[in-house]
């Protein structure tokens, strides 16, 4: 049998996500721009999905785009901001140029910032402390009058660590520069007002919630100008051509409205699920044998990062695959081996630490029996691997 700690990279689905979205998958699969009356019943179930969520999420029904997911978010807010400001602004010297994120976002962020260098904007990744959070002092200098937006995540994918997303926001406000916010991770676990929060673009995706993959959305604040990043047909109202993936859309929402429905309960058991491996590898491991990634505090409840100094990341990981432990690192797999993460780069964090951590994401199906199994493996693993 084996035990999911993988949570953050994706979920399994619910089954009364895949029983509402069966029906669309089976007899209801008309096009919703369709005029008859399969097309009208696929347009009824996409625009009660988008209020629903609306709803939940504190926003217009308009203000919410559907896309593929959080790249897919991610890219056209940043693509779609620094082209609308192209259409805008005939003259090249009256556009901003500037953008500012930061080094710890998803590569949806940094690669899309990485290309919009190469096309002649100018990027300033701000750096953080050794809790993976960003300075605001920081943010406040990074800020120019040519900036056009800043990019900050609202809980980081592989420390869980919350950036001070609502002061950056108000910060940006006030500099009348774009603010998005990646939100992926903290779907699910934050309760959002997206109409009240000082957030012009936020990223979504629905696999991060126990919905189906490759469905997503992004908030797109009232008279915000975004070009599309997909022309063709009128969907999306002009903002993203295609025909919508309707049962992946109803199943989505179907997520949402149940993850924020448990959101309290959800929340409390997530964070004892954390708690109760922390103090589990207090009792089996000397304190010199781990430690936790991230800011004590300020983090999302199903993410726990862990050092094991001495261990290296892809054995122990392999260790733990071979024990039916399924964890992660947040490193890129390049050319057979691991590649220390960026944003444990970015908190500077000793050798040891950075070439020996392991992400465990808790969720949906996570019992206090899997935690204290894979304390035990870890344990075994450990001192196996000291003694060989
Ligand atoms: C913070 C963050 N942003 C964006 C993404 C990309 O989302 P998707 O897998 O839906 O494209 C992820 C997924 O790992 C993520 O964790």
């Amino acid at each position: 049998m084996t035990i999911y700690l993988d949570h953050a990279a994706t979920t399994p689905m619910r089954p009364e996500v895949l029983e509402a979205m069966l029906p669309y998958m089976t007899e209801h699969f008309g096009n919703p721009s369709s005029v008859h009356s399969y097309g009208q019943q696929s347009k009824l179930a996409l625009s009660r999905s988008r209020d629903r969520i609306a709803q939940i999420l504190g926003c217009a029904p308009n203000e919410l785009m559907f896309t593929s997911g959080g790249t897919e978010s991610d890219n056209t807010a940043l693509f779609g901001a620094v082209f609308a400001q192209s259409s805008q602004k005939a003259n090249v010297s009256d556009r901003k140029k500037h953008i500012i994120t930061s080094q710890i976002e998803h590569h949806a962020i940094l690669h899309t910032c990485a290309h919009l260098e190469r096309i002649g904007y100018e990027v300033t990744y701000l750096p953080v402390d050794a809790y993976g959070q960003v300075r605001l002092q920081d943010v406040e200098q990074a800020f120019r009058p040519d900036t056009l937006m800043i990019s900050l995540m609202f809980g980081n994918n592989e420390t869980g660590t919350l950036q001070p997303v609502l002061e950056v926001g108000r910060m940006a406000k006030e500099r009348n520069v774009l603010m998005h916010v990646d939100a992926v991770q903290a779907l699910g676990t934050i309760l959002f007002d997206l109409t009240a929060f000082p957030f012009d673009l936020v990223s979504f995706s629905s696999h991060k919630i126990n919905g189906p993959k490759g469905v997503g959305a992004l908030y797109v604040k009232k008279g915000v100008a975004l070009s599309p990043q997909l022309y063709g047909g009128s969907q999306e109202r002009n903002k993203r051509a295609g025909t919508e993936n309707v049962a992946g859309i109803v199943g989505f929402a179907k997520a949402v409205e149940l993850a924020y429905k448990e959101l309290q309960d959800k929340n409390k058991r997530l964070l004892q699920l954390r708690e109760l491996m922390v103090r589990s590898l207090q009792d089996r491991l000397a304190a010199e044998e781990w430690i936790v990634n991230g800011h004590p505090d300020y983090f999302l409840p199903h993410i726990l990062n862990i050092s094991f100094p001495g261990m290296n990341t892809e054995s122990m990981l392999m260790n733990l695959d071979l024990a039916g432990i399924a964890a992660a690192s947040g490193s890129a797999c390049s050319s057979g081996s691991l590649e220390p993460s960026h944003v444990l780069k970015a908190m500077q964090l000793p050798e040891s630490i950075l070439n020996s951590a392991i992400r465990f994401s808790f969720g949906f199906g996570t019992t206090e029996d899997d935690i204290l199994t894979t304390v035990n493996k870890i344990a075994t693993i450990i001192h196996h691997m000291r003694n060989s």
